[in-house]
């Protein structure tokens, strides 16, 4: 068995983050500037199921039997063996590396469990489809984040701009332009757990005017799909900007992320919003191409630790 390698790109939010949660859409692009890569070699010295895993960024240097039972890659690999039914995993060595910025809503945990379940059944000989890689990656998901809706696993999976709502078919965004998009982290890590946990103790509190403004995100979320369709830069704006306030309003920005939305408004971005669960992370700014670059640097000059230009493609 040669060594296997496969990777995942990172994701960002277009629309609809947070309500998405409640079973209304959202709209989320690949990010394939960013990717997580895991390697998997055969360790022919080892007894079978014996899985080393090694992540330096996030400091797991670990045997497989030495995970608590509900730690994610443990669940990855239980979730590939059941799924192909396979009781004893080959032994073998897995390294697992990512350029996603962890904890700032780009997807970072998600690529991880995409290219790990893929990378899991590939190694054996199965070439899972996206559904299936998307499913399996779900559950890992859950252990990582709590309640997630599923739209980071579907729009890594599938590597497509999504219109993605809970137990609704899926739908693929084919634009009629390119759209220029800036992201800019905050350097502020966000937590997406904790995000999500915060807004839904907001919404048991007061669920009629969470229900509203879930609803309304739902509705640009519909629009903003008609306007990438239609190639419409200066609708598309205005609905992120719409967007941002309803997050605001459900206590998810934060004012880091705000005065790098108003920098970036003030400098002729169509719109601008922050991007995943928020209070912190990063946001997105949609821009002319030209003015792209410009529009970058500025932000990173007034305090953005990173920026990644991504262009959402003619027909794709
Ligand atoms: O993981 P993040 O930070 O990109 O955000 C996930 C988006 C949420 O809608 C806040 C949560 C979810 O599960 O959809």
């Amino acid at each position: 068995m040669p060594a296997h390698i496969s990777s995942a790109p990172g994701k960002t939010i277009l629309f609809g983050e947070h309500a998405v949660v409640y079973g209304f859409p959202a709209i989320a692009i690949p990010v394939n500037a960013r990717q997580a890569k895991v390697k998997i070699f055969p360790a022919i010295r080892f007894k079978p199921e014996e899985i080393r895993f090694s992540a330096p960024q996030i400091d797991i240097e670990r045997y497989y039997s030495d995970f608590e039972p509900n730690h994610p890659f443990r669940i990855a690999v239980e979730g590939v063996k059941s799924f192909l039914k396979i009781d004893q995993y080959p032994a073998c060595k897995i390294q697992i590396e990512s350029t996603i910025p962890i904890s700032s809503g780009l997807g970072s945990s998600a690529a991880i469990s995409v290219a790990l379940v893929k990378g899991l059944m590939e190694f054996v000989g199965y070439h899972p489809s996206p559904s299936e890689i998307s499913n399996l990656a779900y559950q890992v998901e859950i252990i990582f984040h709590g309640n997630p809706s599923g739209i980071d696993n579907t729009v890594i999976s599938f590597n497509k701009p999504i219109f993605f709502q809970k137990e609704k078919p899926l739908q693929f965004i084919r634009t009629k332009n390119d759209f220029s998009i800036v992201i800019a982290d905050s350097g502020i890590k966000g937590n997406t757990k904790a995000a999500v946990a915060g807004v839904r103790e907001r919404w048991k509190a007061d669920p009629e005017k969470y229900n509203d403004i879930f609803k309304k995100i739902g509705l640009i979320t519909t629009e903003a799909k008609l306007a990438i369709e239609k190639g419409d830069h200066e609708k598309l704006g205005k609905l992120m900007i719409s967007n941002q306030e309803y997050l605001q309003l459900i206590g998810v920005s934060h004012p880091v992320l705000e005065r790098m939305i108003n920098i970036a408004l003030a400098n002729r971005a169509y719109g601008a919003k922050l991007c995943g669960s928020g209070l912190g992370g990063n946001i997105i700014a949609l821009v002319e191409p030209d003015r792209a670059n410009f529009i970058s640097n500025l932000l990173l000059k007034s305090g953005a630790k990173q920026t990644i230009l991504v262009t959402l493609i003619k027909g794709s």
